[in-house]
């Protein structure tokens, strides 16, 4: 099967969780777009009834609302369910996030989640953190050679992520956002709290025991739960 039925396959598993009334955190990206794109035709067909969402882009809720999704702000009640994808999964669920661009946001929605699935297709498993992507990181446009300079201090290689004209990328926040080349991450939650304290660091990818459940399709389409 090719990764975008492997992406649907897992996106349209996690919507078995969502019931009528609730109010779902929904992610950003190419695995999440499934799971929107499924709650709306179930809205649509009248199989779910009063169901809102949070969106953690501007990407998510363009399409939120394209499918027929009410869009809410988060509130001080969280929300029930949180369905988002993932750039890497490790056994115990730590996650690295943001190669979509919107970790912080994700960060935020994700935490406030009484339930948080991460969605993904085989290719999204590592064994370490960071085995094979890098850590985004959102930083604050100003002094950002300084604060880059603070990350490679952590033993990092970081690129800036840049736009189609070769300009730092904004982030739906306004601030940049920076690759960290760590390589495979040993402690992971000791990483993120380093990377926090910097001054002009807003959030980390480094998602640890947030994730409540992975759902991740095998090449042959089969779902390891
Ligand atoms: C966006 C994210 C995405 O969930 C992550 O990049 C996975 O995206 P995709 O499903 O397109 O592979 O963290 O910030």
């Amino acid at each position: 099967m090719d990764l975008e039925d492997l992406k649907r396959r897992a996106a349209e598993a996690a919507v078995g969780y969502v019931h009528s009334g609730m109010r779902l955190g929904l992610g950003t990206g190419t695995t999440t777009r499934w799971a929107v794109e499924r709650i709306g035709a179930l809205l649509a067909a009248g199989e779910l009834a009063d169901v809102v969402g949070v969106p953690t882009s501007r990407a998510t809720e363009a399409l939120m609302r394209r499918v027929g999704i009410p869009v809410v702000e988060l509130d001080e009640r969280g929300v029930d369910l949180a369905i988002d994808g993932a750039d890497e999964i490790a056994p115990d669920l730590t996650l690295v996030k943001g190669h979509g661009g919107a970790l912080l946001r994700e960060k935020i929605v994700e935490a406030a989640a009484g339930r948080f699935i991460v969605i993904a297709d085989h290719t999204k498993r590592v064994h370490v953190i960071g085995e094979k992507k890098a850590v985004p990181i959102e930083i604050a446009r100003f002094g950002w050679r300084r604060t880059v300079s603070l990350i490679e201090a952590l033993g990092a290689r970081c690129t800036v992520r840049l736009d189609g004209n070769h300009e730092p990328a904004l982030s739906d926040n306004g601030n940049l956002l920076v690759d960290a080349h760590f390589g495979p991450v040993g402690d992971p939650r000791g990483l993120e709290q380093q990377l926090l304290a910097l001054p002009g660091v807003f959030e980390v990818g480094l998602f640890v025991g947030l994730a409540d459940l992975a759902i991740v399709a095998g090449p042959d389409g089969k779902l390891e739960e």
